[in-house]
């Protein structure tokens, strides 16, 4: 028999609406208009479409830096849009792992210490949060920088300290947003190809690109359009329907 989480998506999106409104109320901008989204666990999902088409917006909402003005979100079953600002920040910190197309390390802290960042925000205990980190650095071949510091890495090392903070905390979702996009493109196909080969030990991801060569690459392409989806398609027909 399934466990029973097995029949629960990861991400379910329900009839989503975010608006941005100005300080009267009125609207300002309709950023994202009636999403619907279903991602299953172990998908690798582009996000796609072009500048001001809503994918910072989704992306923000998926991550649980925002709400929804209308509409559900769930993930693993919660629903995220009425949870509160510490609820909603604990839930981010354990189940969804970040990474930014401008890496975002802290200068000041070693490669080991930017690992054990998010750890240690949840209370994890020094010894256990070395060994967590040591660990995640060796999978992304970073075992031999330890002790460095950012700005003594190249930018696809950067990436992989980034990638390997992300993966610390085991999260449910891997969230990169044009993770390549400050890289070259030899370095860029390194680090996709360090994402796909994290794809296929089974983790879920979903990356936000306007990188065009991207959706050859991906299992499932959803495309943007002035907030709207203007299609979600399967490339390789690996899509399966809950
Ligand atoms: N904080 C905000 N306040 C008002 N409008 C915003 C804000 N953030 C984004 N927008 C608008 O929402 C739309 C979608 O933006 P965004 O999600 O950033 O798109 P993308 O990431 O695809 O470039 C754009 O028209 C943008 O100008
Ligand atoms: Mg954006």
């Amino acid at each position: 028999m399934e466990p029973a989480y097995a029949s629960t998506s990861l991400i379910e999106i329900r009839d989503l609406h975010r608006t941005y409104c100005r300080p009267d109320g009125t609207v300002l901008v309709a950023a994202l208009r009636d999403i619907n989204l279903t991602i299953a666990r172990g998908q690798y999902v582009c996000i796609m479409g072009q500048s001001g088409s809503g994918k910072s917006t989704l992306m923000n909402i998926i991550g649980c830096l925002d709400r929804p003005t209308e509409g559900r979100y769930l993930l693993e079953g919660e629903d995220i849009a009425n949870m509160d600002d510490t609820l909603l920040s604990a839930i981010r910190g354990r189940r969804i792992g970040f990474i930014f197309q401008s890496f975002n390390l802290i200068p000041e802290l070693t490669v080991l210490e930017n690992v054990e960042v998010p750890l240690f925000y949840r209370g994890v205990q020094k010894a256990e949060r070395r060994s967590k980190a040591k660990a995640v650095l060796e999978r992304v071949d970073l075992s031999d920088r330890l002790d460095h510091r950012p700005n003594q890495l190249s930018g696809g090392q950067q990436q992989r300290v980034a990638i390997a903070r992300a993966l610390v905390g085991d999260p449910s979702l891997l969230l990169a947003d044009e993770p390549t996009g400050n890289l070259d493109t030899a370095t860029g196909d390194r680090i996709l190809k360090l994402l796909d080969e994290l794809h296929a030990e089974g983790r879920t991801i979903m990356m936000i690109t306007h990188d065009e060569a991207m959706a050859d690459r991906s299992e499932r392409v959803v495309r943007l359009r002035d907030g709207e989806i203007e299609s979600d398609t399967a490339p390789f027909a690996t899509l399966t329907h809950e």
